[in-house]
């Protein structure tokens, strides 16, 4: 039931500090400071090379995780689209983990690549949101999301709910690894904890992108920029205001913008720049600056530093609570979810059943 919601989107958007709250109850001991996930019957310290496979926002969620595996656990990552994947010919050598990343657990070329990877000798894990699902069937290793059901065609629980799974799961292999200390891993779950609270304090600014969102409803191409872990987070943004609103949107490696896509700049293409403040805010504000000099208008999402640092001469700002990177991607999967509800609304399109888009898709 959509309660006091308009749309099981909306509704969707609004559980998420109370189901990714939820899903990192099952991996984090917040008493002991310490990442717990379920029983693993085999070597984690063993595995050298992780393959993620997945398909749409699942894929980004992967995408993040990568940055995540690297940073923390220092294990190479290759990351694929299912339907690329599984006829490639990928090279699986033993000792990989194979990881999938799907909300229904039923994906058709998801489960293919899965069946095709323990063909070939790999361990098995999966992160999905129904357990009963096959590819939850068919894992060695299952980390459910608890997000709970998703109605909405447009996936926005289950990717924060992946999120939070992820990270803990990269911090687990990098204590495995011994490239963890007791120090670093009670650091991380102090991070992961402060999620839901900023969750809560990015929906706080439901109206104000309500407001805004005639600033984009009548745009014919929207374009999103982020980097490092927050680059998945663009691509995540164009594909929810694509899906539902029906607005062309790309998104782009903040770098690359330079290398071709800011041809494409003029008054008429709103910017959405993802721009926490961190390691990362300066090289992100300067192509920011770039697409300003070129007449772009700029939405620019960060929080109180960096909003006072660059929000001049945007076009509009939404602040963002300040946060650690690592959570960064969690919070800022907000705004973007919230921007394409209110354009798509503005828009009067059919929110929760896009045209053409099934919720899951079970054919190749
Ligand atoms: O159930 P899955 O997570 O495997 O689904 C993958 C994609 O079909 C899904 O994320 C799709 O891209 C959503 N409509 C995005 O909002």
């Amino acid at each position: 039931e959509k309660g006091n919601y308009r749309h099981f989107m909306q509704k969707e958007i609004f559980e998420q500090p109370t189901v990714v709250a939820q899903t990192l109850r099952s991996y984090l001991r917040p008493g002991e400071q310490r990442v717990a996930l379920p029983q693993i019957d085999f070597d984690i310290s063993a595995i050298d090379r992780i393959t993620i496979v997945a398909c749409g926002t699942s894929y980004y969620a992967g995408m993040v995780a990568k940055y995540w595996f690297e940073q923390f656990a220092r294990v190479p990552v290759d990351i694929d689209f299912a339907s690329e994947f599984r006829y490639r010919d990928p090279i699986l050598t033993p000792g990989g983990l194979a990881l999938f990343i799907s909300q229904s657990g039923e994906t058709a070329d998801t489960l293919a690549a899965l069946k095709h990877c323990k063909a070939n000798g790999q361990v098995i894990a999966s992160v999905v949101n129904v357990p009963t699902s096959s590819m939850a069937r068919e894992s060695d290793l299952l980390l459910p999301t608890h997000a709970g059901p998703e109605i909405g065609v447009a996936s926005t629980k289950a990717f924060t709910c992946q999120l939070a799974v992820l990270a803990a799961l990269a911090a687990h292999f990098a204590v495995k690894k011994g490239l963890m200390d007791r120090e670093e891993e009670a650091e991380v779950v102090k991070h992961l904890l402060e999620a839901p609270a900023s969750l809560n304090a990015a929906l706080d600014h439901d109206d104000e992108i309500a407001d805004m969102a005639h600033l984009i409803a009548p745009a014919r191409d929207v374009l999103y920029l982020g980097r490092g872990a927050d680059f998945p987070l663009a691509l995540e943004g164009a594909l929810k205001l694509k899906e539902i609103s029906y607005i062309h949107a790309e998104g782009y490696a903040s770098g690359e913008m330079k290398h071709g896509p800011i041809a494409l700049i003029d008054d008429a293409v709103p910017v959405i720049v993802l721009a926490p403040s961190g390691p990362l805010f300066e090289k992100t504000v300067s192509n920011m600056q770039e697409v300003q000099a070129r007449g772009g208008k700029v939405v620019l999402i960060s929080d109180a530093d960096g909003i006072a640092q660059a929000g001049e001469g945007c076009m509009a700002v939404i602040e963002m609570p300040k946060v650690h990177p690592l959570i960064a991607p969690l919070v800022y999967a907000v705004p973007v979810q919230l921007l394409a509800y209110h354009v798509a609304v503005a828009k009067g399109t059919d929110v929760d059943q896009p045209r053409n888009l099934a919720k899951s898709v079970t054919v190749e």
